[in-house]
């Protein structure tokens, strides 16, 4: 499995929920059948009206691929994967399918969003034949000279670090934190 579906799978956030008596005039949701289910505090801003969600929590359909599309105030757009209404956790993807280059500059800033656990990852730019590591690259940052590696590990980072140029430490939000053996 790519490295960044792992992330993203874990990419996880948790909302605050607020009661309001015009919920119950709210039906629920979707862009489409294969698509979460939206229901308060997330509400479809074209299509329903304003009550029937919460400041900060308006999602939209994506027009062209149908998925549904959460705008944060300085991180710009997400496809939304899922939402688990009863744990108040959402889970988010790059629309471009790179979410490592969107973890880079990620920022949930004016958003109602926190994440549930964050784990420091490293990103490593590497010239080396990263085959005979065992490191999984991320294929999306990666060119045909250089390889792209991320790691959480204190054992790999010091392996990378005397090889490799460090690009960032970034804080990522994830469900659990990552055990050692994580190494890309
Ligand atoms: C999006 O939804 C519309 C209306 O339900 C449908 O006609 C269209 O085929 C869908 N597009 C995709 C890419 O699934
Ligand atoms: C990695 O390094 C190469 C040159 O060594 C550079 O062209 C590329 O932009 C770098 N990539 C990242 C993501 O820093």
């Amino acid at each position: 499995m790519d490295t960044h579906k792992i992330i993203a799978s874990f990419l996880v956030f948790s909302y605050f929920l607020f009661m309001v008596s015009s919920a119950d005039i709210c039906f629920h949701a979707a862009c489409c059948p294969n698509e979460p289910v939206i229901r308060f505090p997330f509400w479809l801003e074209k299509q329903q009206p304003k009550p029937c969600g919460y400041p900060g929590f308006g999602l939209f359909c994506d027009s062209t691929t149908n998925l549904t599309v959460l705008e944060l105030p300085v991180s710009g757009k997400f496809v939304v994967q899922g939402i688990d209404y009863a744990s108040r956790e959402l889970w988010i993807n790059d629309p471009h399918d790179c979410l490592p280059q969107r973890l880079l500059s990620l920022n949930l800033a004016g958003s109602p969003f926190t994440g549930v656990y964050y784990q420091d990852i490293t990103l490593f730019n590497c010239s080396f034949d990263y085959t005979k590591y065992r490191l999984n690259p991320i294929a999306c940052l990666s060119g045909s000279t250089y390889t792209v590696f991320a790691t959480s590990s204190e054992r790999a980072m010091r392996v990378l670090s005397s090889t490799c140029s460090s690009i960032s430490t970034i804080s990522v939000p994830v469900e659990w934190p990552f055990n050692e053996q994580v190494l890309s």
